[in-house]
């Protein structure tokens, strides 16, 4: 085998349908087929209508992506799979194709996890050596992990109900303003007065890295229904206020958290320490300013993906396959799809954590 191999890699566990091929660190393709618009009418993923898109257009991708990389399939010397966490049926389909293909082209099987491909990406992107600390924000996830190796994580906190992105995405339908929330509640904010209204800061008064953002939710619907009942309806004042309130709790609670997790990080004394995160919400303004302000006040660091290898991808994934290969990780035709798959096994489970993509 070729050193670097060359890498297919398929992601297919939550509502992007991807595939891509990698050298090393040399991304050759990536492609991403999103499925926004068949999702849009029900307000959040619908996981059988996600299944049936991934299955339509795996092959796509994976031809896609094979063409954009200049090359054959048969040049292919391995493939990656995202093998969970996340709606089954997604990650089901992904894993048959890899299957199919590891059988007809005689080449290795690596099922990776989606959440190592997001942990390890700052590999890929900037080479950030390990042990480095990860905060992952998305419409899915929100942990911190410790990432020391391809296979060694320590997870030191998660939320224990919604995603951040959840909480934008539910925000900016209670405002009425488009989705994805996150880019749309920023948008809003930058007009509004934070302190107008009073928005909690969930589970600061607790010790440890653990997170909450369904109580945030509810306290922006009593708040717009109060307004409603007083005026009749709201005006753009109100929304830009109510949003920019929210996004200070979101930025607050996770910059509060991210100041613990890092004290847990440098105790363990990395000579070149290194923070970095990944997910949509890490393109918030707001909350990467402060954070990239925490990094350089306490000598760390600072990584920040470019936002395509930050949200879903498969270039993560192949990229993670072949790190694990290099350590002689392989799989075969019993690979199976897993639902639930924490990278930290040591770690308490996160009840409810992440229901989008019922990640781990
Ligand atoms: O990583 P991602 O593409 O995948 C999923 O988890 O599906 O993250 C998407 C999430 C959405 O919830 C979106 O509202 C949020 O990231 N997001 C943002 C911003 N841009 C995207 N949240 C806050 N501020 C932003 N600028
Ligand atoms: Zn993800």
């Amino acid at each position: 085998m070729p050193n670097p191999p060359l890498i297919l890699g398929l992601e297919s566990s939550c509502d992007d349908t991807a595939a891509a091929v990698l050298r090393g660190r040399e991304v050759l393709s990536s492609v991403v087929m999103g499925q926004a618009e068949l999702h849009r009418a029900f307000g959040g993923v619908v996981p059988e209508i996600a299944a049936r898109a991934h299955a339509e257009k795996l092959d796509l991708c994976v031809a896609d992506a094979v063409r954009q990389a200049g090359i054959a399939l048969k040049d292919i010397d391995a493939i990656a799979v995202t093998s969970g966490p996340g709606l089954i049926g997604g990650v089901l389909s992904g894993v048959m194709l890899a299957k199919g293909l590891a059988a007809g082209l005689n080449r290795p099987l690596i099922g990776v996890n989606h959440l190592a491909g997001h942990a390890l990406t700052p590999r890929l992107t900037d080479d950030l050596p390990f042990p480095y600390l990860m905060l992952l924000v998305s419409g899915g996830h929100c942990q911190f992990l410790i990432v020391r190796g391809p296979q060694e994580f320590t997870r030191l906190g998660g939320t224990i109900d919604d995603a951040p992105g959840e909480a934008f995405d539910k925000t900016a339908r209670l405002l009425g303003l488009p989705q994805p929330g996150g880019p749309s509640v920023q948008a809003a904010a930058e007009s509004g007065d934070e302190t107008r209204f009073r928005f909690p800061r969930p589970l600061l008064d607790r010790p440890g890295c653990d997170l909450s953002f369904s109580g945030l939710k509810t306290a922006l619907l009593r708040q717009r229904d109060g307004l409603i009942a007083d005026h009749g309806g709201l005006h753009d004042r109100d929304i830009a206020d109510l949003s920019a309130g929210f996004q200070a709790a979101v930025r607050d609670v996770l910059l509060e958290k991210t100041q613990r997790a890092l004290a847990i990080y440098l105790a363990e004394a990395s000579a070149q320490p290194g923070f970095a995160i990944a997910g949509g919400v890490a393109a918030n303004a707001p909350l990467r300013a402060g954070l990239e302000t925490l990094c350089a006040d306490r000598g760390v660091t600072f990584s920040a993906p470019p936002l395509a290898l930050c949200t879903d991808n498969a270039a993560m994934i192949a990229f993670a396959g072949g790190l694990l290969l290099a350590q002689g990780v392989q799989h075969d035709m019993t690979l199976s799809a897993r639902p639930r798959w924490p990278l930290d096994a040591a770690a308490a489970p996160l009840v409810g954590s992440g229901k989008k993509g019922a990640k781990a």
